[in-house]
C-alpha cells in the first residue's frame, strides 16, 4: 500500500489491552471468558501488524498491579498465557515474529518463567515483528530496576553520578535497544496510562477508543493507524523544523 508522502513512519505500537471483563460481564459470562476472547483478539492484531509492516509491538498483559487480583483471575491468566505460548509457537515462527518479555520476571512462576525463556530462545531469529509482552510489568517499577542497575555501576566505580544521561535509563530499562512506541491506544474508554512504559510513552501519539478489547479488530487497528497518520509530530520543535524528515512511510521501510 502506497501512503501520502508525509505520513510519520510507525515503528513501534504500544497496546493497553483493556476491557475483557466488562466484555464478558455485559454478556452475563465470567471475567475469563473475556481473557479467552482477550486471546483471540491477540492473534487476529498480531496478524495484522505483521500485513501493516508495524516493527515492534507491545501489548500490556499484565501489569505489577494486576497481582492484586482475586487468586484465580490472576492463575487464569497465568494458564492462558501458557495456552498462548505452545498454540502460538509454529505461527511465530512461521510469520517471522520474535517474542520479548518485559516487566519483573522473578514475580512470575517458575513454570511461566521457564515457558517465557524457551519462547524467547525459540522465536529469536523472526525478524519481521518484534511481539513485546509486558508481563508483571509496571513503569515505575521498571524505572526503579533500572535506578538500581545504574547505582550499581555508580558503586562500582564505573560511573560518575554527573555523567548520568537519558541513555544509562535507556540501556538499563527492559526496553532496551528498542525504539520509544510511537502510537500507544488504550481500549474500554479508559483515558489513562495505568502505569504503562512511562519513560518510553514520553512522546507517543495517543489513541483512545471505546471498544473492549475483544471487539477491537483489524479493522480497529486500521482505524488507529489512520489517526496516527493524520498527526503532525513535533517533538518540541516547531512545524516548520519538523517538516523535513518527512515523507517516509511503513511500506518503504
Ligand atoms: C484487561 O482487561 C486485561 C488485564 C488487565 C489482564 P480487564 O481484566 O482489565 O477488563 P476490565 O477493565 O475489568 O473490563
Ligand atoms: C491496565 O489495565 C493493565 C493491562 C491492560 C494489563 P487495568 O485494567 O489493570 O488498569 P486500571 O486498573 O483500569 O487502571
Ligand atoms: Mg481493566
Amino acid at each position: 500500500m502506497t501512503m501520502p508522502k508525509s505520513n510519520p513512519i510507525l515503528h513501534h505500537l504500544a497496546i493497553i489491552m483493556d476491557g475483557n471483563g466488562r466484555w464478558a460481564e455485559e454478556r452475563g459470562l465470567p471475567r475469563v471468558a473475556g481473557h479467552q476472547q482477550g486471546v483471540r483478539t491477540v492473534v487476529e492484531i498480531v496478524d495484522e501488524c505483521v500485513r501493516q509492516k508495524i516493527s515492534c509491538l507491545t501489548l500490556f498483559a499484565f501489569s505489577s498491579e494486576n497481582w492484586g487480583r482475586p487468586q484465580s483471575e490472576v492463575e487464569t491468566l497465568m494458564a492462558l498465557l501458557l495456552e498462548f505460548l505452545a498454540a502460538q509457537r509454529q505461527r511465530m515462527l512461521g510469520d517471522g515474529v520474535s517474542l520479548r518479555v518485559i516487566g519483573d520476571r522473578s514475580r512470575l512462576s517458575a513454570e511461566v518463567q521457564v515457558a517465557l525463556q524457551k519462547a524467547e530462545e525459540e522465536t529469536a531469529a523472526g525478524s519481521r515483528l518484534t511481539l513485546v509482552l509486558a508481563l508483571s510489568y509496571g513503569g515505575r517499577d521498571e524505572l526503579v530496576r533500572a535506578s538500581r542497575k545504574i547505582a550499581q555501576r555508580v558503586a562500582d566505580g564505573e560511573l560518575e553520578p554527573d555523567a548520568i544521561g537519558p541513555a544509562d535509563f535507556e540501556s538499563s530499562l527492559d526496553t532496551a535497544g528498542l525504539p520509544d512506541p510511537d502510537l500507544l491506544i488504550r481500549t474500554s474508554g479508559e483515558l489513562r496510562i495505568s502505569n504503562f512504559l512511562l519513560w518510553q510513552l514520553a512522546y507517543a501519539e495517543l489513541y483512545f477508543v471505546d471498544a473492549y478489547w475483544p471487539d477491537f479488530g483489524p479493522p480497529e487497528l486500521r482505524a488507529a493507524l489512520d489517526s496516527y497518520r493524520q498527526r503532525r509530530r513535533r517533538f518540541g520543535l516547531t512545524a516548520e523544523q519538523t517538516a523535513e524528515g518527512e515523507g517516509l512511510s511503513n511500506s518503504a521501510s
